[in-house]
Protein backbone atom coordinates (compact mmCIF):
# COMPACT_ATOMS: atom_id res chain seq x y z
CA UNK A 1 0.00 0.00 0.00
CA UNK A 2 1.70 3.53 -0.95
CA UNK A 3 1.38 5.98 1.41
CA UNK A 4 2.42 8.77 -0.20
CA UNK A 5 0.14 11.15 -1.77
CA UNK A 6 0.80 14.25 -4.15
CA UNK A 7 -0.61 17.41 -2.39
CA UNK A 8 -1.25 20.17 -4.45
CA UNK A 9 -0.05 22.69 -1.74
CA UNK A 10 -0.39 26.04 -4.16
CA UNK A 11 -1.77 27.15 -7.18
CA UNK A 12 -1.17 30.48 -9.30
CA UNK A 13 -2.02 32.00 -12.77
CA UNK A 14 -1.72 34.58 -15.16
CA UNK A 15 -3.46 36.35 -18.08
CA UNK A 16 -2.30 38.79 -20.60
CA UNK A 17 -3.53 42.25 -19.58
CA UNK A 18 -4.81 42.51 -23.87
CA UNK A 19 -8.45 41.46 -24.26
CA UNK A 20 -10.78 40.63 -27.23
CA UNK A 21 -14.15 40.64 -27.19
CA UNK A 22 -16.47 39.14 -29.44
CA UNK A 23 -17.89 42.66 -30.20
CA UNK A 24 -13.99 43.26 -31.38
CA UNK A 25 -14.23 40.00 -33.04
CA UNK A 26 -17.64 41.39 -34.87
CA UNK A 27 -15.11 43.74 -36.68
CA UNK A 28 -12.89 41.86 -38.26
CA UNK A 29 -14.64 38.85 -39.26
CA UNK A 30 -18.25 37.76 -40.08
CA UNK A 31 -19.65 36.65 -36.58
CA UNK A 32 -21.84 38.17 -33.59
CA UNK A 33 -21.52 38.05 -30.44
CA UNK A 34 -24.90 36.69 -29.88
CA UNK A 35 -23.52 33.38 -32.08
CA UNK A 36 -20.40 33.02 -30.42
CA UNK A 37 -22.15 33.16 -26.81
CA UNK A 38 -25.10 30.73 -27.50
CA UNK A 39 -22.54 28.55 -29.67
CA UNK A 40 -19.41 28.17 -26.92
CA UNK A 41 -20.51 30.43 -23.66
CA UNK A 42 -17.17 32.21 -24.68
CA UNK A 43 -17.35 36.24 -24.08
CA UNK A 44 -13.68 37.14 -24.23
CA UNK A 45 -10.33 36.15 -24.17
CA UNK A 46 -6.85 37.34 -23.09
CA UNK A 47 -4.40 37.56 -25.95
CA UNK A 48 -0.56 37.79 -25.48
CA UNK A 49 1.16 40.70 -26.88
CA UNK A 50 4.09 39.66 -29.43
CA UNK A 51 6.84 40.49 -26.90
CA UNK A 52 4.78 37.68 -24.08
CA UNK A 53 6.28 34.31 -25.01
CA UNK A 54 4.86 31.22 -23.26
CA UNK A 55 7.11 30.89 -20.84
CA UNK A 56 6.86 34.37 -19.61
CA UNK A 57 3.11 33.74 -19.19
CA UNK A 58 4.25 30.50 -17.53
CA UNK A 59 6.90 31.74 -15.05
CA UNK A 60 4.32 34.71 -13.91
CA UNK A 61 1.78 32.08 -13.08
CA UNK A 62 4.60 29.99 -11.72
CA UNK A 63 6.12 32.93 -9.76
CA UNK A 64 2.38 33.40 -8.35
CA UNK A 65 1.61 29.89 -6.66
CA UNK A 66 5.54 30.33 -5.28
CA UNK A 67 4.32 33.46 -3.59
CA UNK A 68 1.32 32.34 -2.34
CA UNK A 69 3.02 29.64 -0.22
CA UNK A 70 6.24 31.35 0.15
CA UNK A 71 7.96 28.22 -1.29
CA UNK A 72 11.51 28.96 -2.50
CA UNK A 73 12.38 28.54 -6.36
CA UNK A 74 15.50 26.59 -5.05
CA UNK A 75 13.82 23.99 -3.28
CA UNK A 76 11.89 22.91 -6.70
CA UNK A 77 12.65 19.56 -7.96
CA UNK A 78 10.99 19.04 -10.90
CA UNK A 79 8.92 21.34 -13.82
CA UNK A 80 6.73 20.24 -16.30
CA UNK A 81 5.47 22.49 -18.90
CA UNK A 82 2.19 21.03 -20.30
CA UNK A 83 1.95 23.40 -23.91
CA UNK A 84 1.66 23.29 -27.67
CA UNK A 85 2.66 26.30 -28.29
CA UNK A 86 6.53 25.78 -26.94
CA UNK A 87 8.70 29.38 -27.56
CA UNK A 88 11.15 27.20 -29.32
CA UNK A 89 11.23 24.10 -31.33
CA UNK A 90 13.64 23.74 -28.56
CA UNK A 91 14.86 23.65 -25.48
CA UNK A 92 11.47 22.64 -23.81
CA UNK A 93 9.78 25.74 -22.27
CA UNK A 94 9.87 24.07 -18.69
CA UNK A 95 13.82 24.73 -18.85
CA UNK A 96 12.90 28.36 -20.25
CA UNK A 97 10.64 28.96 -16.44
CA UNK A 98 13.41 27.28 -14.77
CA UNK A 99 16.22 30.09 -15.47
CA UNK A 100 12.99 32.64 -15.13
CA UNK A 101 12.64 31.72 -11.78
CA UNK A 102 15.50 30.29 -10.64
CA UNK A 103 14.55 26.88 -9.77
CA UNK A 104 18.43 25.81 -10.14
CA UNK A 105 18.09 22.61 -8.29
CA UNK A 106 14.76 21.30 -10.31
CA UNK A 107 14.95 19.20 -13.59
CA UNK A 108 12.47 20.19 -16.27
CA UNK A 109 10.59 19.13 -19.44
CA UNK A 110 7.81 19.93 -21.21
CA UNK A 111 4.86 17.29 -22.38
CA UNK A 112 2.93 17.65 -25.12
CA UNK A 113 -0.65 16.45 -25.05
CA UNK A 114 -2.47 19.53 -26.47
CA UNK A 115 -5.93 20.55 -24.34
CA UNK A 116 -5.29 17.45 -22.23
CA UNK A 117 -1.55 18.35 -21.29
CA UNK A 118 -2.14 19.39 -17.75
CA UNK A 119 -4.28 16.47 -16.99
CA UNK A 120 -1.28 14.24 -17.95
CA UNK A 121 1.79 16.38 -16.32
CA UNK A 122 -0.12 16.11 -13.07
CA UNK A 123 -0.36 12.49 -13.36
CA UNK A 124 3.37 12.30 -14.43
CA UNK A 125 4.64 14.93 -11.67
CA UNK A 126 1.93 12.61 -9.23
CA UNK A 127 3.81 9.48 -10.24
CA UNK A 128 7.02 10.69 -9.63
CA UNK A 129 5.99 11.18 -5.78
CA UNK A 130 4.32 8.86 -5.43
CA UNK A 131 7.29 6.34 -6.15
CA UNK A 132 9.76 8.94 -3.86
CA UNK A 133 12.18 10.12 -7.17
CA UNK A 134 10.95 13.57 -6.03
CA UNK A 135 9.50 14.95 -2.96
CA UNK A 136 8.18 18.51 -4.88
CA UNK A 137 6.46 19.19 -8.49
CA UNK A 138 5.66 22.60 -9.92
CA UNK A 139 3.54 21.24 -13.22
CA UNK A 140 2.18 24.38 -15.24
CA UNK A 141 0.06 24.46 -18.52
CA UNK A 142 0.58 27.48 -20.90
CA UNK A 143 -0.09 28.62 -23.84
CA UNK A 144 -0.08 31.38 -26.40
CA UNK A 145 -2.77 29.68 -28.92
CA UNK A 146 -3.17 33.06 -30.30
CA UNK A 147 -0.19 32.51 -32.52
CA UNK A 148 -1.54 29.07 -34.49
CA UNK A 149 -5.01 30.52 -34.48
CA UNK A 150 -6.11 31.57 -38.43
CA UNK A 151 -7.56 35.14 -37.07
CA UNK A 152 -9.68 35.16 -40.53
CA UNK A 153 -11.09 31.26 -39.71
CA UNK A 154 -14.63 32.05 -37.67
CA UNK A 155 -14.97 28.36 -37.26
CA UNK A 156 -11.85 28.45 -34.61
CA UNK A 157 -10.52 31.63 -34.40
CA UNK A 158 -13.84 32.63 -31.72
CA UNK A 159 -12.71 29.63 -29.53
CA UNK A 160 -9.35 30.34 -28.62
CA UNK A 161 -7.09 32.46 -25.58
CA UNK A 162 -3.70 32.65 -24.00
CA UNK A 163 -2.70 32.44 -20.67
CA UNK A 164 -1.24 30.00 -17.65
CA UNK A 165 -1.91 28.30 -14.50
CA UNK A 166 0.87 26.67 -12.35
CA UNK A 167 0.04 23.69 -9.32
CA UNK A 168 2.55 23.79 -6.93
CA UNK A 169 2.68 19.66 -5.52
CA UNK A 170 4.69 17.87 -2.59
CA UNK A 171 5.01 14.48 -1.43
CA UNK A 172 2.49 14.02 1.77
CA UNK A 173 3.18 10.92 3.82
CA UNK A 174 -0.87 10.08 4.82
CA UNK A 175 0.87 7.96 7.91
CA UNK A 176 3.19 10.24 9.26
CA UNK A 177 0.63 13.37 8.86
CA UNK A 178 -2.99 11.68 9.26
CA UNK A 179 -3.88 14.10 6.55
CA UNK A 180 -5.63 12.23 3.56
CA UNK A 181 -5.12 15.22 1.08
CA UNK A 182 -4.14 14.70 -2.41
CA UNK A 183 -4.27 13.18 -5.69
CA UNK A 184 -6.11 9.62 -4.78
CA UNK A 185 -6.46 8.42 -8.97
CA UNK A 186 -5.83 8.85 -12.74
CA UNK A 187 -6.97 8.19 -16.11
CA UNK A 188 -5.40 8.82 -19.49
CA UNK A 189 -6.40 7.73 -22.49
CA UNK A 190 -5.72 8.21 -26.48
CA UNK A 191 -7.02 7.40 -29.56
CA UNK A 192 -4.32 8.22 -32.39
CA UNK A 193 -7.02 7.08 -35.36
CA UNK A 194 -8.86 10.27 -34.77
CA UNK A 195 -5.47 12.27 -34.51
CA UNK A 196 -7.30 14.18 -37.99
CA UNK A 197 -10.09 15.75 -36.44
CA UNK A 198 -8.26 18.53 -34.38
CA UNK A 199 -4.74 19.24 -35.57
CA UNK A 200 -2.60 21.97 -36.94
CA UNK A 201 -1.59 22.15 -40.48
CA UNK A 202 1.88 22.41 -40.26
CA UNK A 203 4.98 21.38 -37.66
CA UNK A 204 8.45 20.99 -37.77
CA UNK A 205 9.16 17.71 -39.45
CA UNK A 206 6.04 17.78 -42.32
CA UNK A 207 6.46 21.12 -43.42
CA UNK A 208 9.01 23.56 -41.05
CA UNK A 209 5.59 25.75 -40.12
CA UNK A 210 3.99 25.96 -36.97
CA UNK A 211 0.45 26.11 -39.36
CA UNK A 212 -3.04 26.99 -38.08
CA UNK A 213 -5.71 25.02 -35.93
CA UNK A 214 -8.37 23.41 -38.05
CA UNK A 215 -11.19 21.24 -36.52
CA UNK A 216 -13.92 19.43 -37.42
CA UNK A 217 -15.96 20.96 -35.04
CA UNK A 218 -18.87 18.76 -35.04
CA UNK A 219 -16.91 15.52 -34.40
CA UNK A 220 -15.03 17.24 -31.77
CA UNK A 221 -17.72 18.12 -29.71
CA UNK A 222 -19.13 14.40 -29.77
CA UNK A 223 -16.64 13.21 -28.87
CA UNK A 224 -15.42 15.30 -26.25
CA UNK A 225 -18.75 14.77 -24.35
CA UNK A 226 -18.99 11.00 -24.70
CA UNK A 227 -14.74 10.45 -23.85
CA UNK A 228 -14.86 13.26 -20.94
CA UNK A 229 -17.80 11.87 -18.94
CA UNK A 230 -16.39 8.11 -19.81
CA UNK A 231 -13.21 8.95 -18.12
CA UNK A 232 -14.84 10.75 -14.84
CA UNK A 233 -16.31 7.47 -14.48
CA UNK A 234 -13.34 5.57 -14.70
CA UNK A 235 -11.26 7.51 -12.73
CA UNK A 236 -14.45 7.15 -9.90
CA UNK A 237 -14.39 3.76 -10.40
CA UNK A 238 -10.62 3.20 -9.96
CA UNK A 239 -10.96 5.68 -6.35
CA UNK A 240 -13.76 3.49 -5.57
CA UNK A 241 -16.00 6.77 -5.46
CA UNK A 242 -19.60 7.29 -7.29
CA UNK A 243 -20.62 10.60 -9.36
CA UNK A 244 -22.45 11.70 -6.12
CA UNK A 245 -19.19 11.96 -3.93
CA UNK A 246 -17.86 14.65 -6.13
CA UNK A 247 -18.14 17.86 -4.71
CA UNK A 248 -16.00 20.00 -7.41
CA UNK A 249 -15.35 19.40 -10.87
CA UNK A 250 -12.93 21.31 -12.85
CA UNK A 251 -13.04 20.43 -16.45
CA UNK A 252 -10.72 21.73 -19.36
CA UNK A 253 -12.80 24.81 -20.44
CA UNK A 254 -13.53 23.86 -24.37
CA UNK A 255 -16.95 25.15 -24.80
CA UNK A 256 -19.95 25.86 -22.31
CA UNK A 257 -22.06 23.51 -24.38
CA UNK A 258 -19.73 20.85 -24.33
CA UNK A 259 -19.57 21.02 -19.95
CA UNK A 260 -22.88 20.99 -19.51
CA UNK A 261 -23.43 17.86 -21.38
CA UNK A 262 -20.47 15.95 -19.65
CA UNK A 263 -22.59 17.38 -15.75
CA UNK A 264 -26.06 16.04 -17.36
CA UNK A 265 -24.46 12.69 -18.63
CA UNK A 266 -22.97 12.51 -14.94
CA UNK A 267 -25.98 13.85 -13.35
CA UNK A 268 -24.36 16.76 -11.35
CA UNK A 269 -25.60 20.02 -10.97
CA UNK A 270 -23.88 22.67 -12.84
CA UNK A 271 -22.81 24.43 -9.11
CA UNK A 272 -20.75 21.57 -9.46
CA UNK A 273 -18.77 23.25 -11.93
CA UNK A 274 -15.78 25.48 -11.75
CA UNK A 275 -16.83 27.54 -15.11
CA UNK A 276 -14.10 29.85 -16.63
CA UNK A 277 -14.96 29.71 -20.14
CA UNK A 278 -16.88 32.93 -20.85
CA UNK A 279 -13.40 34.64 -19.75
CA UNK A 280 -10.92 32.67 -20.55
CA UNK A 281 -12.01 30.97 -23.77
CA UNK A 282 -10.46 28.09 -24.42
CA UNK A 283 -6.59 28.24 -23.45
CA UNK A 284 -5.87 24.77 -24.05
CA UNK A 285 -3.08 23.38 -21.49
CA UNK A 286 -3.58 26.29 -19.53
CA UNK A 287 -7.34 25.74 -19.34
CA UNK A 288 -7.20 23.39 -15.66
CA UNK A 289 -4.87 24.71 -13.98
CA UNK A 290 -6.61 28.49 -14.46
CA UNK A 291 -10.04 27.33 -13.85
CA UNK A 292 -8.54 25.47 -10.41
CA UNK A 293 -6.57 28.71 -9.32
CA UNK A 294 -9.63 30.59 -9.93
CA UNK A 295 -11.53 28.38 -7.26
CA UNK A 296 -8.52 28.21 -5.08
CA UNK A 297 -8.37 32.09 -4.58
CA UNK A 298 -12.31 32.45 -4.38
CA UNK A 299 -12.91 30.07 -1.75
CA UNK A 300 -14.77 27.41 -3.65
CA UNK A 301 -13.06 24.45 -2.52
CA UNK A 302 -13.40 23.18 0.94
CA UNK A 303 -10.89 21.32 3.21
CA UNK A 304 -11.88 17.30 2.28
CA UNK A 305 -13.33 17.93 -0.98
CA UNK A 306 -13.17 15.39 -3.87
CA UNK A 307 -12.81 17.31 -7.17
CA UNK A 308 -12.20 15.73 -10.20
CA UNK A 309 -10.31 17.32 -13.03
CA UNK A 310 -10.95 16.37 -17.10
CA UNK A 311 -9.98 17.16 -20.22
CA UNK A 312 -10.06 16.33 -24.48
CA UNK A 313 -7.89 17.47 -26.94
CA UNK A 314 -5.92 17.03 -29.93
CA UNK A 315 -4.57 13.80 -30.56
CA UNK A 316 -6.89 12.59 -29.81
CA UNK A 317 -6.31 12.48 -26.05
CA UNK A 318 -8.13 12.67 -22.74
CA UNK A 319 -8.00 12.24 -19.14
CA UNK A 320 -8.95 13.00 -15.58
CA UNK A 321 -7.56 13.25 -12.00
CA UNK A 322 -9.33 12.69 -8.60
CA UNK A 323 -8.14 14.44 -5.77
CA UNK A 324 -9.07 15.21 -1.74
CA UNK A 325 -8.51 18.49 -0.72
C1 LIG B 1 -17.25 25.02 -33.27
C2 LIG B 1 -18.67 24.92 -32.73
C3 LIG B 1 -18.90 26.01 -31.69
C4 LIG B 1 -19.65 25.11 -33.85
O1 LIG B 1 -20.97 24.99 -33.37
P1 LIG B 1 -22.04 24.12 -34.18
O2 LIG B 1 -23.30 24.20 -33.45
O3 LIG B 1 -21.43 22.76 -34.39
O4 LIG B 1 -22.13 24.97 -35.48
P2 LIG B 1 -22.08 24.46 -37.00
O5 LIG B 1 -20.76 23.85 -37.26
O6 LIG B 1 -23.30 23.67 -37.20
O7 LIG B 1 -22.16 25.79 -37.76
C5 LIG B 1 -23.39 26.40 -37.94
C6 LIG B 1 -23.21 27.56 -38.89
O8 LIG B 1 -22.51 28.60 -38.21
C7 LIG B 1 -21.47 29.08 -39.04
N1 LIG B 1 -20.37 29.56 -38.23
C8 LIG B 1 -19.23 28.94 -37.85
N2 LIG B 1 -18.50 29.75 -37.09
C9 LIG B 1 -19.18 30.90 -36.97
C10 LIG B 1 -18.94 32.10 -36.29
N3 LIG B 1 -17.84 32.32 -35.56
N4 LIG B 1 -19.88 33.09 -36.37
C11 LIG B 1 -21.00 32.92 -37.06
N5 LIG B 1 -21.28 31.79 -37.74
C12 LIG B 1 -20.38 30.79 -37.68
C13 LIG B 1 -21.06 27.87 -39.87
O9 LIG B 1 -20.41 28.31 -41.03
C14 LIG B 1 -22.40 27.24 -40.13
O10 LIG B 1 -23.00 27.93 -41.18
P3 LIG B 1 -23.84 27.13 -42.31
O11 LIG B 1 -24.95 26.45 -41.55
O12 LIG B 1 -24.30 28.22 -43.21
O13 LIG B 1 -22.87 26.19 -42.91
C15 LIG B 1 -18.92 23.52 -32.09
O14 LIG B 1 -18.94 22.54 -33.07
C16 LIG B 1 -17.89 23.17 -31.05
O15 LIG B 1 -17.83 23.79 -30.00
N6 LIG B 1 -17.09 22.13 -31.28
C17 LIG B 1 -16.06 21.73 -30.36
C18 LIG B 1 -14.92 22.66 -30.53
C19 LIG B 1 -13.92 22.55 -29.44
O16 LIG B 1 -14.24 22.80 -28.31
N7 LIG B 1 -12.69 22.19 -29.79
C20 LIG B 1 -11.62 22.11 -28.90
C21 LIG B 1 -11.75 20.91 -28.04
S1 LIG B 1 -10.36 20.78 -27.01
Amino acid sequence: MNLIRSKIISSGSFLPEKIITNYDLEKSIDTTNQWIVERTGIEKRHIALNNQLTSDLASKASINALEYVAFNPADIEMIIVATTTPDLTFPATATIVQQKIGAVNAFAFDVQAVCSGFVYALSIADNFIKSGQVKNALVIGAETLSRIIDWQDRNSCVLFGDGAGALLLQANNKDNSGDDSGIIASSLNSDGRLNDILKTTGGVSKNQQTGFIEMAGKEVFKHAVEKMSKSVLSVLEKANLKTSDIDLLIPHQANIRILNAVMQKLNLPQEKAIITVADHANTSAASIPLAFDFANRHNKIKKNDIIVLEALGGGLTWGSILLRW
